[in-house]
């Protein structure tokens, strides 16, 4: 950890302890404050895609930077992983992460987020989507409530890139792409909904 040193943690977390063993309060903490060195960076596959309710990376950071809580080298379970903040950061920090959860949109992402594939390969993977997507004429078949969230050169290029990423072999990286995928739909259907109306509420029109 770059910012505070680990015996400082270990004092902070002491003090909340006994604060809290005291008097019996909720102790306020601003973990933003406590880890500043996160500081809206972007930090491995946090921001590979967003999710209701996504925990602050700082706040598994903290706990994980000293082994008051769990040992360097121990097993983190979080059975309502959502989309693997804190399994993530146990994999970082060194130990063993095992995750749950009901969502199977989360689990993909946590998927995706949590596995780890050499830069270089990556890039190449990315560079064989990116040409085969390209090249592509036909939008695959889809559900037509789809193309109403969907401008039609998002959906060609959405679909496109979607059979490009099917057609690389099952493994790491078909996860961590198809998680990037989902974000990029995310996104696109946000765009579309801007161009409809620039505002949120305008999501009621297709509830
Ligand atoms: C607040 S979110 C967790 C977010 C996560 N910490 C992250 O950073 O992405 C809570 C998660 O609990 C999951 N969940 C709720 N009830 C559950 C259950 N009974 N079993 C498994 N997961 C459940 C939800 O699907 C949701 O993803």
């Amino acid at each position: 950890m770059t910012g505070k040193k680990q015996t400082d943690i270990k004092k902070i977390l002491e003090d909340y302890y006994l604060s809290f063993q005291k008097d019996g309060y909720p102790i306020s903490v601003n973990f933003r404050a406590l880890v500043p060195e996160l500081k809206k960076a972007e930090r491995f596959t946090h921001l590979i895609h967003s999710y209701p309710a996504k925990l602050l990376a700082n706040i598994p950071y903290f706990f994980f930077a000293t082994d008051t809580l769990c040992p360097a080298n121990g097993t983190v379970l979080d059975p309502f992983c959502g989309t693997g903040t804190v399994l993530l950061e146990a994999a970082l920090s060194g130990r063993n992460a095992l995750g749950a959860d009901a969502n199977p949109l989360a689990k993909l992402i946590t998927d995706g987020k949590t596995v780890y594939i050499p830069k270089e390969q990556l890039q190449e993977t990315l560079k064989t989507i990116l040409g085969k997507a390209k090249k592509y004429r036909r939008i695959i078949e889809h559900p037509d409530a789809i193309a109403v969230w969907y401008s039609t050169s998002s959906l060609r290029q959405l679909s496109n890139l979607q059979r490009a990423i099917s057609e690389i072999k099952d493994g790491p990286q078909k996860k961590l792409m198809n998680a990037g995928a989902l974000e990029g739909q995310r996104l696109k259907m946000f765009n579309k909904l801007l161009a409809l109306g620039g505002r949120y509420k305008r999501v009621n029109q297709y509830q």
